[in-house]
């Protein structure tokens, strides 16, 4: 027969090229530790049900060890005709140990098998992404000190609106990535169900304890459906949505970034180490990496795309559509750790350019709305109030002045009410910084609220 693990019922060979077009060892191998992992389990409970010696389940541990160690030493030889990592770990093993290695597949199939393994991929992967993006929350939270106290223009519309401290803008970041993390717990705690013994789809006829090789491998419990489990990637897509809003927080950080960085606005200095120049303009430096991250969020917005159109018409259980899954998820998981690893220096690394951007901070208007306020606390109707800071910021623009410029004469003649507190007071809320000082409400970019912030983060993020 064709000498395959499934060849009995096979009396012809493999067309090779079909062998290269089914193969998915050049992209599975890696889960190899997952895989070892599960099959010492799954020989652990074997032996335990009389379904191997203790004396086959040693030997079997061993052997795996062996190949595992082969594998992870670049020395382990990978043959296209044996399709996947099960099989060459499989055959590998038979051939170190003889029948003891042809037992190791009681009670299983690779249906369960690569469930298994994904699932240990993907919890190992959320742990790894989830200390990764701690670490790219401390290096905002790192720099909050230092720029607390600088106030630049918030933004709506790409138009300058209200002024807030440059660490709340940090901070908005960290609660974004904090969700991120939220998302990528949520996915672990769910996926955390053993497929293992569900075998081919349908269970089997022997003496399995399925409970005992999910508490081996850290699952929570055996799934309760064998037929639902074999065709469960909803973790996988839940991941990979996860990698996804990541990407999209990481790829508008880059943009707002990239703004910054241009002679135009001109907040912000990159480090040396994470620009590049060009090859014909001597003068320029590009902000290449936040452009990359922006970019390769593309690639995990793809990935996560290809995942649910391959799943969308697949029927229940195991279809070899499936293969095709860990391409998607490999990519997205690479991509988007490649990005957090990258962040920290980059966030940590920029600086602020206070003196550019103290230059041009009383432009736009950014204290209206404090002005505004201003009137409502002296009793003025909003809308009212609205009205009349916009006729006095139209007087402005005619006749190219700020706010603070008018004299206490033109806002008592805009509304009498604006200085029945005194000049002082009226005052004390014009100009960017004092209208970024006077901002109270809890959340909201005022320094005492950022400051309080910045504690609570420090705290949580294990700073102090
Ligand atoms: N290489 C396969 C995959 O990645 C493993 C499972 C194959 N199962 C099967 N019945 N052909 O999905």
């Amino acid at each position: 027969h064709s000498g395959k693990a499934w060849g009995g019922r096979f009396a012809g060979g493999t067309d090779p090229r079909v062998e290269s077009f089914t193969e998915s060892i050049s992209f599975d191998a890696r889960l190899a530790p997952h895989d070892v992992a599960g099959s010492k389990a799954h020989a652990t409970m074997l032996a335990e049900n009389g379904l191997l010696t203790a004396e086959e389940r040693d030997a079997i541990h061993a052997g795996l060890d062996e190949v595992l160690g082969e594998i992870e030493a670049g020395t382990f030889p990978f043959r296209t005709e044996l399709e996947d990592v099960h099989m060459h770990i499989e055959s590998a093993l038979t051939e170190k140990i003889g029948d003891a290695g042809r037992k190791l597949h009681t009670a299983r199939s690779r249906n369960d098998q690569v469930s298994t393994d994904l699932k240990l991929f993907v919890r190992e992967a959320c742990d790894r992404l989830d200390e990764l993006l701690a670490d790219v929350q401390r290096a905002f939270v790192g720099r909050c000190g230092q720029d607390l106290d600088v106030v630049i223009p918030g933004y709506t519309h790409l138009q300058r609106a209200m002024p807030v401290s440059a660490a709340h803008s940090w901070l908005c970041w960290v609660e974004k990535l904090d969700r991120d993390r939220g998302r990528v717990r949520d996915c672990r705690a769910r996926l955390n169900e053993s497929p293992l013994g569900a075998a081919a789809l349908a269970g089997t006829t022997l003496p399995i304890d399925r409970d005992r090789t999910a508490e081996l491998l850290g699952f929570d419990r055996p799934a309760a459906n064998s037929l639902d489990i074999s065709s469960d990637r909803d973790f996988l897509l839940e991941y990979l949505f996860a990698l996804t809003v990541t990407a999209t927080h990481l790829s508008q950080w880059a943009e707002e970034w990239i703004v910054w960085f241009s002679t135009e606005f001109g907040f912000l200095s990159l480090p040396d180490a994470y620009t590049t120049g060009s090859s014909i303009m001597p003068q320029k430096r590009n902000p290449d990496v936040p452009e990359l991250i922006r970019g390769k969020s593309a690639r995990v917005v793809g990935a996560l795309v290809q995942a649910l159109v391959l799943l969308k018409g697949l029927p229940t259980a195991y279809n070899r559509d499936l293969q095709e899954d860990k391409l998607a998820l490999f990519d997205a998981h690479d991509t988007v750790v490649a990005c957090l690893d990258l962040m920290p220096s980059i966030v940590a690394g920029a600086t602020l350019n206070v003196a550019k951007i103290e230059s041009r901070l009383e432009d736009g208007f950014l204290d209206a709305t404090a002005l505004m306020e201003h009137a409502i606390r002296a009793g003025v109707p909003m809308r009212t109030a609205h009205g009349v800071i916009g006729k006095l910021v139209a007087l402005c623009e005619k006749t190219g002045r700020r706010l603070a410029d008018l004299s206490d004469e033109e806002f008592a003649s805009a509304d009498g009410r604006l200085v029945s507190g005194g000049s002082e007071e009226l005052r004390s809320v014009l100009g960017a910084k004092n209208a970024a000082a006077v901002l109270k409400s809890y959340g909201g970019g005022g320094r005492e609220q950022v400051a309080a912030q910045v504690e609570r983060w420090r705290g949580q993020l294990g700073m102090n």
